[in-house]
Protein backbone atom coordinates (compact mmCIF):
# COMPACT_ATOMS: atom_id res chain seq x y z
CA UNK A 1 0.00 0.00 0.00
CA UNK A 2 0.76 3.30 -0.53
CA UNK A 3 1.38 5.83 1.92
CA UNK A 4 -1.36 8.21 2.76
CA UNK A 5 -0.84 11.70 4.10
CA UNK A 6 -3.34 14.48 5.18
CA UNK A 7 -3.30 17.19 3.19
CA UNK A 8 -4.84 20.74 4.42
CA UNK A 9 -7.48 21.45 1.57
CA UNK A 10 -6.28 24.93 0.49
CA UNK A 11 -2.82 23.13 -0.22
CA UNK A 12 -5.04 20.41 -2.55
CA UNK A 13 -3.75 20.62 -6.49
CA UNK A 14 -5.73 19.67 -9.16
CA UNK A 15 -3.95 15.74 -9.82
CA UNK A 16 -3.92 14.26 -6.23
CA UNK A 17 -4.62 11.24 -5.61
CA UNK A 18 -7.07 10.86 -3.05
CA UNK A 19 -6.88 7.90 -0.04
CA UNK A 20 -10.26 7.89 1.34
CA UNK A 21 -13.73 8.30 -0.05
CA UNK A 22 -16.24 11.53 0.80
CA UNK A 23 -19.73 10.51 1.64
CA UNK A 24 -22.58 12.66 2.61
CA UNK A 25 -24.19 12.49 6.00
CA UNK A 26 -26.86 9.51 4.22
CA UNK A 27 -23.87 7.76 3.29
CA UNK A 28 -23.97 8.67 -0.60
CA UNK A 29 -20.73 8.61 -2.32
CA UNK A 30 -19.32 11.80 -3.66
CA UNK A 31 -16.00 11.15 -4.41
CA UNK A 32 -14.39 7.83 -4.57
CA UNK A 33 -11.38 6.47 -3.22
CA UNK A 34 -8.67 6.86 -5.54
CA UNK A 35 -10.23 9.36 -7.29
CA UNK A 36 -7.65 11.89 -9.11
CA UNK A 37 -9.20 15.12 -7.47
CA UNK A 38 -9.63 18.16 -10.20
CA UNK A 39 -10.26 21.90 -9.47
CA UNK A 40 -13.79 21.12 -9.29
CA UNK A 41 -14.21 18.46 -6.57
CA UNK A 42 -11.15 20.36 -4.86
CA UNK A 43 -13.55 23.47 -4.98
CA UNK A 44 -16.48 21.40 -3.75
CA UNK A 45 -14.49 20.16 -0.31
CA UNK A 46 -13.43 24.13 0.44
CA UNK A 47 -17.18 25.01 -0.58
CA UNK A 48 -18.35 22.38 2.09
CA UNK A 49 -15.63 23.29 4.66
CA UNK A 50 -13.69 20.13 4.99
CA UNK A 51 -10.27 20.77 6.44
CA UNK A 52 -8.62 18.42 4.75
CA UNK A 53 -7.78 15.28 3.11
CA UNK A 54 -5.99 12.07 2.94
CA UNK A 55 -4.09 11.74 -0.45
CA UNK A 56 -1.95 8.93 -1.56
CA UNK A 57 1.34 10.21 -2.12
CA UNK A 58 2.38 7.45 -3.92
CA UNK A 59 5.40 6.34 -1.77
CA UNK A 60 5.29 2.80 -0.45
CA UNK A 61 3.67 2.87 3.28
CA UNK A 62 5.91 2.03 6.05
CA UNK A 63 4.36 -0.75 8.92
CA UNK A 64 3.97 1.94 11.38
CA UNK A 65 4.78 5.57 10.85
CA UNK A 66 8.12 7.33 12.17
CA UNK A 67 6.12 9.54 14.73
CA UNK A 68 3.96 6.56 15.70
CA UNK A 69 7.36 4.28 16.33
CA UNK A 70 8.13 6.58 19.30
CA UNK A 71 5.06 6.41 20.75
CA UNK A 72 5.38 4.00 24.21
CA UNK A 73 3.49 0.50 23.07
CA UNK A 74 0.67 1.16 25.26
CA UNK A 75 -0.69 4.13 22.99
CA UNK A 76 0.66 2.07 19.99
CA UNK A 77 -2.06 -0.64 21.21
CA UNK A 78 -4.71 1.79 22.05
CA UNK A 79 -4.79 3.67 18.76
CA UNK A 80 -4.45 -0.14 16.89
CA UNK A 81 -7.34 -1.22 18.97
CA UNK A 82 -9.74 2.03 17.69
CA UNK A 83 -8.53 1.93 14.18
CA UNK A 84 -11.16 -0.31 11.73
CA UNK A 85 -10.72 -2.50 8.88
CA UNK A 86 -12.41 -0.29 6.32
CA UNK A 87 -10.94 3.37 6.54
CA UNK A 88 -13.17 4.79 3.78
CA UNK A 89 -16.31 4.92 5.84
CA UNK A 90 -16.22 8.60 7.08
CA UNK A 91 -18.73 10.65 6.31
CA UNK A 92 -18.71 14.73 5.88
CA UNK A 93 -20.58 15.73 8.92
CA UNK A 94 -19.30 19.24 9.32
CA UNK A 95 -22.40 20.39 10.52
CA UNK A 96 -21.64 18.61 13.72
CA UNK A 97 -18.30 19.76 13.90
CA UNK A 98 -19.74 23.37 13.06
CA UNK A 99 -21.93 23.13 16.56
CA UNK A 100 -19.54 21.44 18.78
CA UNK A 101 -16.90 23.60 17.34
CA UNK A 102 -19.24 26.83 18.43
CA UNK A 103 -19.92 25.46 21.51
CA UNK A 104 -16.50 24.83 22.17
CA UNK A 105 -16.07 28.28 21.61
CA UNK A 106 -19.10 29.40 24.19
CA UNK A 107 -17.50 27.46 26.99
CA UNK A 108 -14.23 28.81 26.92
CA UNK A 109 -15.34 32.17 26.94
CA UNK A 110 -17.97 31.95 29.10
CA UNK A 111 -16.57 29.78 32.29
CA UNK A 112 -19.08 31.68 34.37
CA UNK A 113 -21.97 31.27 32.53
CA UNK A 114 -25.40 29.97 34.31
CA UNK A 115 -25.31 28.00 30.77
CA UNK A 116 -21.90 26.27 31.07
CA UNK A 117 -23.36 22.36 32.29
CA UNK A 118 -26.18 22.59 29.77
CA UNK A 119 -24.29 23.64 27.14
CA UNK A 120 -21.31 20.90 27.21
CA UNK A 121 -23.88 18.46 27.96
CA UNK A 122 -25.43 19.14 24.81
CA UNK A 123 -22.43 19.08 22.90
CA UNK A 124 -21.34 15.86 24.33
CA UNK A 125 -24.34 14.51 23.82
CA UNK A 126 -23.95 15.22 20.11
CA UNK A 127 -20.89 13.55 19.99
CA UNK A 128 -22.16 10.77 21.43
CA UNK A 129 -25.03 10.37 18.80
CA UNK A 130 -22.91 10.89 16.09
CA UNK A 131 -20.58 8.63 17.46
CA UNK A 132 -22.72 5.61 18.13
CA UNK A 133 -25.61 6.12 15.84
CA UNK A 134 -25.86 5.11 12.64
CA UNK A 135 -24.80 8.80 11.77
CA UNK A 136 -21.14 8.08 12.52
CA UNK A 137 -19.26 11.24 12.06
CA UNK A 138 -16.12 9.08 11.87
CA UNK A 139 -15.30 5.71 12.34
CA UNK A 140 -11.84 5.66 11.24
CA UNK A 141 -9.12 7.19 13.82
CA UNK A 142 -7.05 8.83 11.17
CA UNK A 143 -9.67 9.86 9.25
CA UNK A 144 -10.80 11.91 12.54
CA UNK A 145 -8.88 14.92 11.15
CA UNK A 146 -10.60 15.63 8.55
CA UNK A 147 -12.51 18.93 10.02
CA UNK A 148 -12.37 22.49 10.05
CA UNK A 149 -8.85 24.32 11.19
CA UNK A 150 -11.60 26.35 13.89
CA UNK A 151 -9.96 28.00 17.09
CA UNK A 152 -11.43 25.37 19.28
CA UNK A 153 -11.10 22.70 16.63
CA UNK A 154 -8.10 20.66 19.21
CA UNK A 155 -11.03 19.99 21.87
CA UNK A 156 -13.41 18.46 19.68
CA UNK A 157 -10.71 16.38 17.97
CA UNK A 158 -9.89 15.23 21.27
CA UNK A 159 -13.27 14.67 22.86
CA UNK A 160 -14.75 12.62 19.54
CA UNK A 161 -11.26 10.55 19.09
CA UNK A 162 -11.27 9.88 22.72
CA UNK A 163 -14.87 8.61 22.71
CA UNK A 164 -13.88 6.56 19.81
CA UNK A 165 -10.97 5.21 21.56
CA UNK A 166 -13.57 4.76 24.93
CA UNK A 167 -15.97 3.08 22.43
CA UNK A 168 -13.63 0.26 21.48
CA UNK A 169 -12.37 -0.13 24.56
CA UNK A 170 -16.29 -1.13 25.97
CA UNK A 171 -17.29 1.89 27.65
CA UNK A 172 -20.49 1.99 28.51
CA UNK A 173 -22.73 5.04 27.06
CA UNK A 174 -22.82 6.57 30.32
CA UNK A 175 -18.95 6.17 30.61
CA UNK A 176 -18.47 7.43 26.90
CA UNK A 177 -20.99 11.12 27.15
CA UNK A 178 -18.58 11.70 30.84
CA UNK A 179 -15.22 10.91 28.92
CA UNK A 180 -16.44 13.20 26.16
CA UNK A 181 -17.48 16.02 28.15
CA UNK A 182 -13.95 15.39 29.96
CA UNK A 183 -11.93 15.82 26.31
CA UNK A 184 -13.91 18.56 25.36
CA UNK A 185 -12.79 20.52 28.36
CA UNK A 186 -9.77 18.87 29.02
CA UNK A 187 -8.01 22.82 28.37
CA UNK A 188 -10.45 24.80 29.77
CA UNK A 189 -7.38 26.02 32.06
CA UNK A 190 -5.97 27.37 29.20
CA UNK A 191 -8.49 30.33 29.16
CA UNK A 192 -6.48 31.64 32.91
CA UNK A 193 -3.18 31.60 30.53
CA UNK A 194 -2.22 34.98 29.14
CA UNK A 195 -2.39 35.16 25.50
CA UNK A 196 1.06 36.35 25.38
CA UNK A 197 2.17 33.24 26.95
CA UNK A 198 -0.32 30.67 25.40
CA UNK A 199 0.47 32.16 21.71
CA UNK A 200 3.32 33.01 22.27
CA UNK A 201 5.89 31.77 18.76
CA UNK A 202 8.57 29.57 19.70
CA UNK A 203 10.25 28.02 22.55
CA UNK A 204 8.74 28.97 26.23
CA UNK A 205 11.05 29.94 28.86
CA UNK A 206 11.06 28.10 32.06
CA UNK A 207 8.86 30.14 34.04
CA UNK A 208 6.01 30.44 31.13
CA UNK A 209 6.81 26.67 31.05
CA UNK A 210 5.35 26.12 34.36
CA UNK A 211 2.48 28.63 33.90
CA UNK A 212 1.61 26.76 31.04
CA UNK A 213 1.74 23.30 33.43
CA UNK A 214 -0.62 24.79 35.35
CA UNK A 215 -3.73 24.64 32.93
CA UNK A 216 -4.71 21.36 34.09
CA UNK A 217 -5.08 22.27 37.27
CA UNK A 218 -7.14 25.76 36.72
CA UNK A 219 -9.32 23.95 34.24
CA UNK A 220 -10.04 21.74 37.16
CA UNK A 221 -10.39 24.16 39.57
CA UNK A 222 -12.95 26.26 37.51
CA UNK A 223 -15.05 23.41 36.78
CA UNK A 224 -14.84 21.77 40.56
CA UNK A 225 -15.97 24.96 42.12
CA UNK A 226 -19.32 24.22 39.76
CA UNK A 227 -20.05 21.55 41.51
CA UNK A 228 -21.63 19.68 38.97
CA UNK A 229 -19.19 17.42 37.36
CA UNK A 230 -18.67 14.85 38.78
CA UNK A 231 -14.81 12.83 40.43
CA UNK A 232 -14.05 10.58 36.93
CA UNK A 233 -14.64 13.78 34.56
CA UNK A 234 -12.78 16.02 37.25
CA UNK A 235 -9.96 13.53 36.64
CA UNK A 236 -10.00 13.48 33.15
CA UNK A 237 -9.14 17.07 33.27
CA UNK A 238 -7.14 17.29 35.95
CA UNK A 239 -4.76 14.15 35.05
CA UNK A 240 -4.63 14.21 31.42
CA UNK A 241 -0.50 15.19 31.33
CA UNK A 242 -0.07 13.03 33.91
CA UNK A 243 2.23 9.94 32.97
CA UNK A 244 2.32 6.18 33.74
CA UNK A 245 6.51 6.73 34.66
CA UNK A 246 4.87 9.56 37.24
CA UNK A 247 6.57 12.30 35.09
CA UNK A 248 4.29 14.13 34.08
CA UNK A 249 2.09 17.52 35.64
CA UNK A 250 0.65 18.68 37.48
CA UNK A 251 1.17 16.50 40.37
CA UNK A 252 3.47 13.73 38.76
CA UNK A 253 0.42 10.97 39.71
CA UNK A 254 1.71 7.83 38.96
CA UNK A 255 -0.25 5.02 36.70
CA UNK A 256 -2.18 3.57 39.21
CA UNK A 257 -3.70 6.97 40.56
CA UNK A 258 -4.44 8.07 36.90
CA UNK A 259 -8.21 7.78 35.96
CA UNK A 260 -8.86 5.85 32.30
CA UNK A 261 -10.94 9.05 30.92
CA UNK A 262 -7.51 10.71 31.88
CA UNK A 263 -5.36 7.93 30.08
CA UNK A 264 -7.39 7.50 26.62
CA UNK A 265 -7.71 11.53 26.79
CA UNK A 266 -4.03 12.16 27.07
CA UNK A 267 -3.60 9.14 23.89
CA UNK A 268 -6.53 11.28 21.91
CA UNK A 269 -3.80 14.44 22.82
CA UNK A 270 -0.61 13.01 22.07
CA UNK A 271 -2.31 11.54 18.69
CA UNK A 272 -4.09 14.58 17.83
CA UNK A 273 -0.42 17.02 18.08
CA UNK A 274 1.38 13.92 16.07
CA UNK A 275 -0.66 14.19 13.12
CA UNK A 276 -2.27 17.80 12.71
CA UNK A 277 -0.90 19.97 10.68
CA UNK A 278 0.11 23.16 11.76
CA UNK A 279 -1.03 26.21 9.86
FE1 LIG B 1 -3.52 20.02 27.89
Amino acid sequence: MAKRKLVSTRTLKSGMKIDQAIVDSRGRELIARGCVLDDFQIEYLKEHGVGGIFIDTGEPEKELSELEKNLPVYTRELIAKSRVEDPSKVTLNQEVCKRVGEGIQFLFHNTESEGFLEATNNISEELVKAITGNNAVAIDINLIKVSDEYTFKHSVDVATMAMVIGQNYGLSKEELRELGISGLLHDLGKSQIPLEVLNKPGRLDDKEFELMKQHSLFGFKILKEKNQFNEAILKGVLQHHEKISGKGYPLGTPDAGIHKYAKIIAVADVYDALVTERP
